[in-house]
């Protein structure tokens, strides 16, 4: 049978119908382990309309989404182009299906690009033509990895990646993430949980706050700094058995301050 795949799996968390049995037996796996994954990966959703809409307010206009996924319903463009037409998208994935199916549902949009490539090499993401050809670099960029930095391990330095893109980046720029950590689940819940991902080609690499705070080093991280994925800037109250549900992932907002 051939291996889960994240891209995949979260694709069948948000009800979407790009994956094949094996990832639909991890998920349902994963479900039965933690049932709060699915309100989960949907208020990850909800904190990337948040940050779009954030970059929009702050006059930035081009999004560079690493580790963008299969796009579903709300993705970075819809939101982006609904509030500011002249906005340009360049997804990124390395998940093969993810990027085919990007390519054919966004053949046609002329302000986004869908390139297959691996985050984690920023100068390979940085001279595609499809990152290279469509962001303007002189100009701020909002870098959005989101749900992605987890399946990046230390051994491969991801704060480092990170002020890879930093310094390409015009000052101004935005990084958004979010992060799994973790926190108030099980040791079942975390080593099993742990383990179906191990099946995948992306293990995850869970980290609590200050690890992630230790991935914006350089950037400025703005208000309210590294908080639950519910909490940072909340368009309405938190409904608490839903913040207690998804109470283990981590999100911030920084700027780029210098070149
Ligand atoms: C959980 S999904 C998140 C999708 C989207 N960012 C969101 O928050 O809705 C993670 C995505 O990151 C991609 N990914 C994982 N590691 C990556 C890497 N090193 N480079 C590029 N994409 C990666 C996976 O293929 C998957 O599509």
């Amino acid at each position: 049978m051939q291996r889960p795949n994240a891209a995949r799996m979260y694709d069948y968390f948000l009800g979407g119908t790009q994956n094949f049995p094996a990832d639909r037996v991890a998920a349902q796996r994963q479900l039965g382990l933690l049932p709060a994954t699915r309100v989960g990966v949907r208020e990850n959703r909800a904190f990337l309309r948040r940050v779009v809409r954030h970059c929009i307010g702050r006059g930035i206009r081009q999004f560079l989404d690493l580790g963008s996924g299969i796009p579903t319903a709300g993705n970075v463009h819809e939101v982006a182009l609904r509030d500011a037409p002249d906005s340009v998208i360049a997804y990124v994935d390395h998940e093969p299906v993810a990027v085919a199916h990007g390519l054919r549902l966004l053949h046609d949009e002329p302000n986004v690009t869908v390139t297959q490539a691996d985050l984690a090499e920023p100068r390979d993401v940085l001279s595609a033509a499809g990152v290279r050809g469509l962001l303007d670099f002189d100009r701020p960029i909002a870098v959005l990895a989101l749900s992605v930095l987890h399946f990046v391990p230390d051994e491969s330095d991801p704060a480092g990646i990170l002020a890879t893109y930093r310094r390409s980046c015009a000052p101004g720029s935005v990084l958004a993430i979010s992060h799994a950590s973790g926190a108030g689940l099980t040791t079942t819940q975390v080593t099993e949980g742990l383990r179906i991902y191990d099946e995948t080609p992306t293990p995850l690499t869970l980290r609590p706050a200050d690890r992630v705070d230790e991935l914006l080093a350089g950037w400025s991280v703005v208000s309210p700094g590294v908080v639950p994925v519910v909490d940072w800037r909340p368009e309405h109250q938190v409904d608490p058995d839903v913040r207690e549900a998804v109470g283990n992932g981590w999100a911030a907002v920084a700027v780029a301050t210098e070149a």
